[in-house]
């Protein structure tokens, strides 16, 4: 009777193996199986003690007491891997395997790569915006066509000056008190006119 069980036993393994995994487990094929056999630690996850502190692995663990668990291919990109086949990834990979990037084209800025709720985000440091942080912020506003190239930093067009761009450039002054009002443009006090507000009216 006591050879029976460990006979079956063999046999139910052997099957295991010839089942097309290549999976690693802890002993070869062609094992002695010792029924009196003691494993101390004792075998984890269903793993079977064959001989002497010897683990025979179910599929999807390793190690000396099947305490790790497998995962083929394997977890890339620091990836841990928490059950047979399921990888957790590290923040910016995904993927079954953590083999993706997750942020499309990356994070600039100092922007950080990171899946919220399985989907890929850059997170932006606070004067950066969009979806790769690629925009920065100019809480002042950019006017008349300026455009915010660094964080409060605005790229004016000819003519407009300031931080906003909202100082137009008369090249040459306005004169009597009148005002340069966009690129080239006085306006005039009521009394004056021409472009630089050059002539006095002619009162009726
Ligand atoms: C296995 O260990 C037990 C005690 O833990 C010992 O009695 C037995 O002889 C050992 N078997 C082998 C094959 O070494």
């Amino acid at each position: 009777m006591g050879s029976v069980v460990p006979l079956l036993l063999l046999a139910v393994l052997v099957g295991f193996c010839s089942g097309g995994s290549d999976a690693p487990r802890g002993v070869a094929v062609g094992f002695v199986f010792d029924l009196r056999a003691t494993c101390e630690p004792p075998c984890e996850h269903a793993g079977v003690c064959i001989r002497n502190n010897s683990c025979f692995c179910s599929r999807g663990y390793e190690g000396d007491t099947c305490q790790y668990a497998n995962c083929y291919p394997k977890c890339k990109n620091g990836g841990e891997c928490l059950r047979p086949g399921k990888c957790r990834c590290p923040p910016g990979f995904g993927g079954r395997f953590c083999h993706k990037v997750t942020c499309d084209g990356g994070c600039w800025n100092g922007g950080e790569c990171t899946a919220v709720n399985g989907v890929a985000k850059c997170i932006c440091p606070s004067s950066w915006t969009g979806s790769r942080c690629q925009h920065a912020i100019c809480p002042q506003g950019c006017r008349n066509g300026g455009v915010c190239v660094a964080p409060g930093i605005c790229s004016c067009p000819d003519g407009w000056l300031g931080g906003a761009c909202h100082t137009a450039v008369c090249s040459q002054p306005c004169l009597n008190g009148g005002k340069c009002i966009s690129p080239n443009k006085c306006r005039c006090r009521p009394s004056f006119s021409g472009p630089r507000c050059e002539e006095r009216k002619k009162s009726h």
